[in-house]
């Protein structure tokens, strides 16, 4: 079965893409995510300037969850143009260039500096801590905030789409969903990371990561993960493609978050149990269940509960 999705013109051999953070450092980390059988690539969080991560420990992980505060490190928007300009002269499977930034004119700066590189798309990680708020809200958390970010980056991102990625930690998805819509959103990436959490190692008595707290990812997230997802398809109507993760391991996942109103599917946590080829895996299992249960177009999985929930 054909599992291609085009998406706003760009066309994905397969809904599956690398989630932002993982493996997704250099040109060549990239071309080996491809070999997995991967339909997308995302950039790790580009910053305008060096960002230093947090110290190790950074990630802790068990069977059903992963909690990381890898604190974002990077070296800039000039080492991310090499990196990029690299994979896009051979690229065989669109890039998503992720951008981060703690100012809203500082994700202007960055769109601008990756934009001249043509990436497929850019998704936009507002889950950052705004430095110009009172509190350090981060931008995904507030709806003026995340709006004012989408509205400065459509301005300078030409004709590449703009896909938003939501932070589950907040009351109302669907209304932060809307206030991107309306400032010209093209899409969204539901969700980031969930909490944070914190794991502490028993005979220390002391938090195991040495940020104390980190982002929940993994098996875990994944009902919040459809829950999110349901929520923005719901609140935009099913206008705008979602890139739906977390907690993505198996194909009657995938379909899972498909059936929420994803069309294609981000995998971060899982490359780490089920290795680089994840990807393929995850494929053939969607196209085994779709064979089993006859359904011969993947994409009419899209937003499906939406649709038997309105007959109701
Ligand atoms: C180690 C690690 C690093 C991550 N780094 C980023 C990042 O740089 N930017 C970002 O937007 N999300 C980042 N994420 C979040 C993932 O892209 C994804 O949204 C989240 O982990 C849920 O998907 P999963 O359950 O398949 O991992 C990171 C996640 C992990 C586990």
């Amino acid at each position: 079965m054909n599992l291609e999705q085009t998406i706003h013109g760009v066309t994905f051999k397969n809904p599956m893409v690398l989630a932002s953070g993982i493996m997704g450092i250099t040109a060549s980390s990239w071309d080996f995510v491809v070999q997995g059988g991967v339909g997308g690539i995302t950039t790790k969080s580009l910053w305008l300037t060096e960002h230093m991560g947090h110290k190790c420990p950074t990630i802790i992980s068990t069977e059903n969850w992963m909690l990381n505060a890898v604190g974002l490190p990077d070296a800039g928007v000039e080492k991310a143009q090499q990196e990029i300009g690299a994979f896009m002269k051979n690229k065989t499977v669109p890039l998503i260039a992720n951008i981060v930034a703690g100012s809203i004119e500082d994700f202007g700066k960055t769109a601008e500096g990756i934009a001249k590189l043509n990436p497929n798309f850019f998704e936009v990680n507002i889950s950052c801590p705004n430095v110009e708020d009172e509190f350090g809200k981060p931008f995904a958390c507030s709806a003026p905030d995340a709006a004012a970010v989408t509205k400065l980056v459509k301005k300078v991102s030409g004709k590449i789409p703009v896909f938003i990625k939501l932070s589950p930690n907040v009351d109302n998805i669907g209304a932060i969903a809307l206030a991107c819509a309306e400032e010209g959103a093209d899409g969204f990436t539901v969700i980031n990371t969930v909490g944070p959490g914190m794991a502490i190692d028993l005979r220390s008595r002391m938090p195991i990561l040495h940020n104390k707290v980190g982002g929940l990812s993994g098996k875990a997230i994944k009902p919040i993960a459809v829950r999110c997802i349901a929520d923005v398809y719901k609140a935009t109507e099913g206008k705008l493609p979602i890139i739906g993760t977390g907690g993505v391991y198996t194909g009657e996942d995938a379909l899972e978050l498909m059936l929420a109103g994803a069309s294609l599917i981000g995998v971060g946590t899982a490359v780490a149990d089920r290795g680089i080829d994840v990807f393929r895996k995850i494929c053939s299992e969607m196209q085994l269940w779709c064979t089993n249960e006859g359904v011969t177009e993947v994409s009419d999985m899209i937003g499906g509960m939406h649709r038997v929930t309105s007959n109701q």
